[in-house]
């Protein structure tokens, strides 16, 4: 039996987020889907509660796919969890960079292996960032986001700009 974890902010889930979930769903026996957050830094955009929901609707078609949240390390995560490793994308080489200090590190602290899936062509330029932005800013998120889930984190976003007071 394995399991990984896949960690995140998930704020929101992206395209992206799900095409590595479902070659992590095809490639292991479970998936879990972790939402990491900071009590302590309520600075998201979506509350945590509606990340989970959003990423229940988006993966609910994987039958060996769970989502749950956690406070605190990864690797202490991912031990109590029980898990084999730890699922990651890689999108670019700035991902690369980060990506592998996080994976050393956590092997390092407490053995904790990462699995790197090389994020797909077509989806390797989204990011939670993006999808903020262009939200905020009143833009379609057809094609960014999954569509189960896309008028909801729209609806969520638009009008949340700050600049909106200077620019009209
Ligand atoms: O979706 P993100 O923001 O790229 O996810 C990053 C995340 C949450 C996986 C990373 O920041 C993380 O592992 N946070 C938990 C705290 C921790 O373990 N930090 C040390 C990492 S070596």
């Amino acid at each position: 039996m394995r399991t990984v974890l896949y960690p995140g902010s998930f704020d929101p889930v992206t395209v992206g987020h799900v095409d590595i979930i479902a070659r992590a769903a095809a490639a292991f026996d479970r998936v879990v889907v972790g939402v990491l957050h900071n009590p302590h830094k309520p600075t998201s955009a979506f509350s945590v509660e509606d990340r989970l929901s959003m990423l229940r609707d988006a993966t609910a078609g994987f039958a060996n796919v769970t989502i749950a949240a956690y406070a605190g390390l990864l690797v202490d995560i991912a031990h109590s969890a029980g898990v084999d490793g730890v699922v990651r994308g890689l999108r670019m080489a700035s991902d690369f960079d980060v990506e592998m200090q996080m994976a050393r590190l956590n092997r390092q602290t407490r053995g904790v292996e990462t699995v790197f899936f090389a994020a797909s062509p077509e989806v390797a330029h989204i990011s939670s960032k993006w999808v903020r932005d262009i939200g905020r800013l009143n833009g379609s998120l057809r094609g960014l986001v999954p569509e189960a889930v896309r008028q909801r984190i729209e609806q969520h976003l638009a009008g949340t700009d700050i600049r909106r007071g200077i620019h009209g």
